[in-house]
């Protein structure tokens, strides 16, 4: 629910975007690199619209000699994945070691080219990635169905939206819930205009 996060991911998918999963990448001495691509689902060309981001908050400090992330600027644009040698992190020359410390934020479009460099000393480097979707795409983790009702509890409305308790499709044999809740919609609403003017 980070105010920053959420405006960022906002500009780049929509107020009803999805959070997809959550997950820690590790990354040792003894992993290899991680080759340049990017991570929108479905066909090519991809849409130039972000259909889906990347929040990636590094947990320790971020140099290219501890593995850190790469990026090619601009590579949105291209609404394609790299190939051939354009996945080569090493010797792609546009591609930029994202070095910063422990605990910054670090959100890209979808279509961005990115990888992660091998770790050259010990210790693991760790992230926490949040990948988001727009509301029309399938998250990775079954996060609607398994988000459970004290973590719905204790956090607003905008917090069940990013878990997919507002999406439409995806009913059982009873059919859609057009009779949303109005008592809910009134909080939907108020907890996305704290969120956009508080
Ligand atoms: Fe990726």
């Amino acid at each position: 629910m980070n105010e920053r996060m959420l405006a960022l991911s906002s500009y780049l998918l929509g107020q009803s975007f999805l959070l997809s999963s959550m997950i820690c990448h590790g990354r040792g001495p003894k992993n290899a690199h991680l080759a340049l691509h990017a991570d929108t689902p479905g066909p090519q060309p991809y849409p130039a619209q972000c259909v889906m981001a990347n929040c990636n908050i590094a947990l320790v400090d971020y140099k290219k000699e501890t593995g850190c992330l790469a990026i090619v600027p601009r590579t949105h644009e291209l609404c394609r994945p790299p190939s051939g040698s354009e996945t080569d992190i090493y010797n792609n020359p546009f591609a930029q070691a994202i070095e910063v410390p422990a605990g910054s934020m670090i959100l890209y479009h979808g279509n961005a080219w990115h990888g992660a460099y091998r770790r050259e000393v010990p210790g693991v480097r760790m992230n926490l990635a949040m990948p988001f979707v727009r509301n029309h795409l399938s998250t990775q983790e079954l996060i609607r169905e398994s988000v459970t009702p004290e973590m719905l509890e204790r956090n607003n409305e905008r917090f069940a939206m990013l878990c997919g308790q507002y999406l439409f499709n995806g009913w059982r044999k009873e059919g859609p819930d057009l009779g949303r809740d109005p008592a809910r919609a009134a909080a939907l609403g108020k907890a996305m205009s704290d969120w956009r003017f508080g």
